[in-house]
């Protein structure tokens, strides 16, 4: 994709609200519909079992799969605990399916109440794909299918509605690595269109093996997340200025350091305990002001400054991280500002170094990372 290129899924003709006898039911009527991306397993899985824990009979949550075989498989472990998911194929990086999915809640419920925005991919650290398609692969599944997806999805998210992009900490660490000018530009950039642009010249840069040089830092995965951060940020101030619906949130977080397959069942927290937040955006109540933002343990990350501590540790979910884990980012953060750490660390204390050395044992799980599957590799 080159800059100025659009990205070409066309915005919905026909919105939920307009479309069908059913739009009345809304969000909070009797069959909220939700659909949970890239959910046959991980923390996918995870969110679609909460969520048909907390909707019950009252709710109709779609376990989306790119293959229906894991999908249905994902479905029946989920029957075999009393829960009544369904199962609907999506690749998000595959139009034809994004437009189907878009026609299929349209046309059977009017619409759609909560889109969880969670597949995405990451390459392992061992991965011996060269950077040059690494990082094209990774930000054409993790932002530009979800943008696509977006597109076609959200003009159906009826009033009161709720979308959640899973997003992650090292999207918040690889704006903390960027040139002043990228952080400038990532912090004020305003259309979806000024995200495919920056997106194009990481991309770009990466092609180019000058991601260093021209201010990138190293990380694709990181660089894909923290374009998930600015679009959320985007879709929220969009959606604001939609005169016709109202109260629809959009949302994005880090659901922590989850033992799955992406990070190569290394992280601290069950699949369950990273659904909390996601789950937690997904049923905001009304009247709830949060809009565009970046969530950590369900509390609201000011990303785009420095880390507050007391965000950071007034969930009221105790079992989802323990204090010195939710102490970990903050301690990065401090030592980001004061001492760059990833490029010449010098630390004052020994609880500061100790605190370090756990960011970077955390920062190094995080990337250790999935197969990536091979069918995935072109670029559309
Ligand atoms: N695990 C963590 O600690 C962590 C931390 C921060 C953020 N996150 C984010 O949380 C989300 C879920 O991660 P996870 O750890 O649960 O990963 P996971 O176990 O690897 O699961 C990823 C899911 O996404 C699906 N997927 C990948 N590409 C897709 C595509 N093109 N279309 C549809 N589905 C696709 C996978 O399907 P297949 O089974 O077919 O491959 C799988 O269902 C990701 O967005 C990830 O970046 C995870």
């Amino acid at each position: 994709m080159n800059k100025g290129e659009k990205i070409d899924i066309p915005r919905s003709q026909r919105s939920g609200r307009e479309s069908s006898s059913q739009q009345s039911e809304g969000f909070n009527g009797p069959r909220p519909t939700s659909d949970v991306t890239g959910a046959n397993k991980g923390i996918g899985f995870g969110i679609v079992r909460a969520l048909c824990k907390e909707l019950g009979e009252r709710g109709v949550v779609y376990l989306a799969s790119r293959d229906e075989g894991r999908g249905e498989k994902a479905v029946q472990e989920l029957k075999g605990e009393g829960l009544n998911p369904r199962c609907i194929q999506l690749d998000i990086c595959n139009n034809d399916h994004i437009l189907k999915v878009a026609d299929y809640f349209r046309d059977t419920y009017g619409g759609l109440d909560i889109l969880v925005n969670n597949a995405g991919i990451s390459f392992t650290a061992a991965a011996t794909e060269p950077d040059s398609i690494q990082a094209p692969v990774t930000v054409e599944t993790n932002v530009f299918a979800t943008l696509r997806l977006c597109r076609a999805l959200i003009p159906l998210i009826r009033s009161h509605g709720r979308v959640v992009t899973m997003a992650g900490q090292l999207g918040s660490l690889a704006y903390q690595k960027l040139g002043p000018d990228l952080q400038k530009r990532f912090k004020t950039v305003s259309t979806e269109q000024g995200i495919v642009d920056l997106m194009t010249e990481f991309i770009s840069a990466a092609k180019e093996v000058k991601k260093k040089e021209l201010g990138w830092g190293s990380s694709n995965y990181g660089v894909s997340k923290l374009g998930v951060i600015a679009l959320t940020r985007i879709q929220g101030q969009d959606i604001i200025k939609d005169s016709g619906r109202e109260d629809i949130l959009i949302n994005c977080c880090c659901p922590g350091n989850v033992a799955t397959d992406m990070s190569s069942h290394k992280g601290p927290l069950t699949i369950d305990q990273g659904a909390v937040t996601p789950v937690y955006l997904a049923l905001l109540p009304g009247g709830c002001s949060h809009q565009g933002l970046f969530f950590y343990q369900k509390a609201v990350k000011d990303f785009w400054g420095p880390v507050s501590q007391n965000q950071l540790l007034n969930s009221d979910d105790k079992f989802a991280l323990s204090q010195s884990d939710a102490m970990i980012p903050v301690a990065y953060n401090n030592l980001d500002s004061k001492t760059q750490p990833w490029n010449g660390f010098d630390p004052t204390s020994l609880t500061e170094l100790s605190l370090f050395l756990l960011a970077t044992v955390s920062h190094m799980s995080a990337l250790r990372t999935s197969e990536y599957p091979k069918d995935l590799l072109s670029v559309r």
